[in-house]
């Protein structure tokens, strides 16, 4: 099915839910060094991390998972009719009033839900914060890698790999990038990863795969632009004890150089770069047989 004018610009924002706000304000904050934004309050922790005004949302909640993902279109007229294209292959897609636009930051908002439970919001409209306030992390040398690239990628965890492909590809119109199919560990537990881009092209903006995690989120990634982030945000995780998933590696589909934290919720943290931009009509989709081609040993926490 071709559906590329349907297909979101990009990945635009995460809704997680947590049980514990402060402890993720000090690591996004103060470890990882995203900035927290004017609208946080003590039931909901906004984080920035380029010119808009929020890209991550952290919501009070007596769970640790992710709630949403934000899917962004370039207008309101693209948006509407991708709304129409969800709904014509029998998903239910709401609207959404103007008080959840509002905690979104957003103007106009649909919202749907995936075979895994999670919620899609696909709107257009994207506040950004004023000049005077452009974005400052307290301790990063450089920048995230956002702006029209979007906030970052995530993997879900899928049970049925038929549906969730299914959901991804024929009602969101993301696009195949690739899949990774092999041992995670030589003998280990095999990786079967389909990877999915969006129209500007960073790599993946989702992915999934049926591993055994107790979430719906394995991780989600935030991509810096200077190399040196990743290893100091590296050495100031292992200062702080963060527990590693996995520590330094780097994967061969999208090129990423990348290290993986365990989060306050539970489920991972990467911080990536050099992350592969795809050129939609000059892509070739390959199977690769490794997660890593080097690195990213199992974290010994
Ligand atoms: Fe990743």
């Amino acid at each position: 099915m071709n559906n590329y004018h349907l297909t979101p610009s990009n990945l635009g924002y995460f809704v997680f839910n947590a049980t514990d706000l402060p402890a993720w304000k000090t690591f996004l904050q103060d470890i990882i060094g995203l900035q927290v934004g004017s609208k946080s309050n003590n039931q909901a922790l906004v984080l920035r991390i380029d010119s808009q005004e929020q890209r991550i949302l952290i919501q009070q909640s007596d769970n640790d998972d992710l709630a949403a993902i934000g899917w962004e279109l370039d207008s309101e007229e693209s948006l509407d009719a991708l709304a129409i294209h969800v709904e014509s292959q029998g998903v239910d897609i709401q609207a959404a009033d103007s008080d959840f636009c509002s905690t979104r930051a957003v103007e106009k908002a649909y919202i749907c839900t995936d075979p895994n439970g999670v919620n899609h919001e696909l709107y257009f409209g994207a506040a950004v914060a004023p000049m005077s306030e452009s974005f400052k992390s307290s301790v990063m040398k450089g920048e995230f890698l956002a702006e029209r690239f979007g906030a970052g990628h995530y993997v879900a965890i899928a049970e049925d790999k038929d549906d969730t492909n299914h959901f991804y590809r024929d009602v969101l119109c993301l696009r195949l990038s690739d899949y990774i199919r092999g041992e995670i560990a030589p003998g280990g537990p095999v990786l079967d990863a389909t990877f999915m881009h969006t129209k500007t092209g960073r790599h993946h903006s989702a992915a999934f795969a049926a591993l055994p995690f107790p979430k719906k989120l394995h991780h989600f990634m935030l991509q810096v632009e200077d190399m040196n982030d990743v290893g100091l945000a590296c050495q100031r995780c292992k200062d702080a004890d963060i527990p590693f998933f996995m520590e330094l590696g780097h994967h061969p589909n999208d090129q990423m150089f990348s290290f993986y934290v365990a989060t306050p919720g539970g489920f991972g943290l990467e911080i990536g770069w050099g992350g592969l931009i795809i050129e939609e009509g000059n892509w070739e989709v390959k199977t690769y047989s490794q997660p890593s081609d080097w690195g990213h040993q199992q974290g010994a926490h």
